[in-house]
């Protein structure tokens, strides 16, 4: 096993080369706690020193020839993060021949040129890596090609482009163009300057060649992928598809059938109370069928400098495991310790109680739960002329203890039959 520090280098200082700066440096001896890998970033190839980045590096760090960081033997992993298909393909094959792992987010090169990637990388006996290039933050690569090994794929269907993703919801939940909102999309920076690889469908048809690799051992070409993106798409079809109980997502489909592979992305309506049919805004999630273990969904943040970043250092540190010989299953250190006590705790409650049915009481409940510093966020009062008679309210964030103390001197209330039922409210974010 080696030890000691794992030397990386990144080349490309843009939006997701500087999340990875970031994350290396801020969270390194948590990484390096947790893995036993202590990464020790050496160099970053950019094109140009002048230009103004919201990080700054020591100068040393900096490299704008990349046959520096080819010689360098204190670098074991080099983090292709430049995009593009030249000099990223070149970039890649040299260092897998002078022994390092590569680690990439490149979908692009990946869907051009898998196929000799990987062979040089398996003729090296090196590691190449590459969990962000398909649905950003996602962990999607890692589970297809470990935990999910086992597994027979029949199908992977997925929202695997975040701005048309971002575009038809808009469109469906707001009643605009696809014009408008796409230049909105533009404004907001979800849609790039030119939108044409995102909203013709050849981004999505760029990571479902990576997906159908994983998912079926199988590498299909980008000219085999049928692909239509949502330029067509108006709301009018988006009003029917709704009536009819189905959204319209632009959706990455690769099925294995007995009578071969069917791969395409195209608009498609999904049946409203399918998972996919939730994922809404920038949103990606890739659904996953198996014969063994049945219906899977991945869903999060398929783009940005953070969630994309996070992915590339996943697949930094399994590769610093690879070459540290630690493998996977070093088992992680914790320590022991206690939770945080309940009444100091706070969170949103729905709080159901059967009150007499008079004036007042109303008042003298919201002046209990003011003086405790629990504020109402909506109140329901319900039914007349009974014994009993629901008043129903749900707080804002409030404080545990505070809660529990103005319900018991509510409990103490003549007017209040019961503090029948009081529910934990989650917002889900
Ligand atoms: N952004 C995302 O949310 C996201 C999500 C998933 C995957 N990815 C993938 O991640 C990769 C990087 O994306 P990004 O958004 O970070 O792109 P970006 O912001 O355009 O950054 C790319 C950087 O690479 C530099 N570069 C290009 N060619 C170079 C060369 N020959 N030598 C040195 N530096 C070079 C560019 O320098 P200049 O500034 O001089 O042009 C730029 O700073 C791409 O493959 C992309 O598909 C991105």
């Amino acid at each position: 096993m080696r030890e000691g520090k794992i030397g990386v280098a990144i080349l490309g200082l843009g939006t997701v080369g500087q999340g990875v700066v970031e994350i290396l440096s801020k969270n390194r001896a948590m990484i390096c706690n947790r893995s036993g890998i202590d990464l020790e970033l050496k160099k970053v190839l950019v094109r140009n020193l002048n230009k103004k980045r919201d990080i700054e590096l020591l100068p040393e760090i900096y490299a704008q020839d990349y046959n520096e960081i080819l010689q360098d033997k204190n670098i074991n992993i080099v983090v292709e993060l430049m995009g593009g298909l030249n000099p990223a393909k070149e970039y890649i094959e040299a260092a897998l021949k002078a022994k390092k792992a590569v680690v990439t987010a490149n979908k692009a090169v990946l869907a051009n040129y898998a196929p000799e990637l990987f062979a040089l990388a398996r003729e090296e006996n090196v590691p190449l890596y590459y969990e962000a290039s398909v649905g950003g933050g996602i962990p999607l690569i890692g589970p297809l090609n470990e935990s999910l090994v086992g597994n027979n794929i029949k199908s992977v269907m997925g929202i695997i482009n975040g701005t048309t993703n971002y575009i038809l919801t808009k469109m469906s939940k707001e009643g605009r163009s696809f014009q408008d909102v796409l230049a909105e999309a533009k404004a907001l920076g979800y849609a790039e300057a030119d939108p044409s690889a995102d909203i013709d469908g050849l981004d999505a048809a760029h990571k479902l060649t990576v997906l159908i690799a994983l998912a079926f051992d199988t590498y299909i070409g980008l000219a085999d992928i049928d692909t239509e993106g949502i330029r067509n798409i108006d709301i009018l079809d988006i009003s029917f598809a709704k009536n009819f109980g189905y959204a319209i997502k632009l959706l990455a489909i690769g099925k294995k059938t007995d009578s071969g592979i069917e791969a395409g992305v195209h608009p498609t309506l999904i049946p409203l109370n399918h998972p996919l049919a939730a994922v809404n805004d920038v949103y990606n999630a890739v659904f996953v069928n198996s014969m063994e273990v049945g219906e899977l969904m991945f869903f999060g943040r398929g783009a940005g400098r953070y969630p994309t970043a996070s992915a590339v250092v996943g697949d930094i540190v399994a590769a610093g495991r690879v070459i540290s010989g630690s493998g996977k299953s070093l088992p992680r250190k914790f320590t022991t310790g206690k939770t945080k006590p309940i009444s100091e705790t706070s969170g949103s409650f729905y709080i159901r109680l059967m009150v007499a049915d008079r004036p007042g009481v109303l008042g003298e409940i919201a002046a209990i739960l003011g003086q405790n510093g629990v504020s109402v966020a909506s109140v329901i009062q319900e039914g007349r002329d009974q014994d009993r008679v629901p008043l129903v309210f749900v707080t804002h964030e409030v404080n545990q203890g505070n809660l529990a103390r103005s319900l018991q001197t509510i409990a103490s209330l003549s007017c209040v039959k019961e503090v029948a039922n009081v529910i934990r409210v989650e917002r889900g974010y």
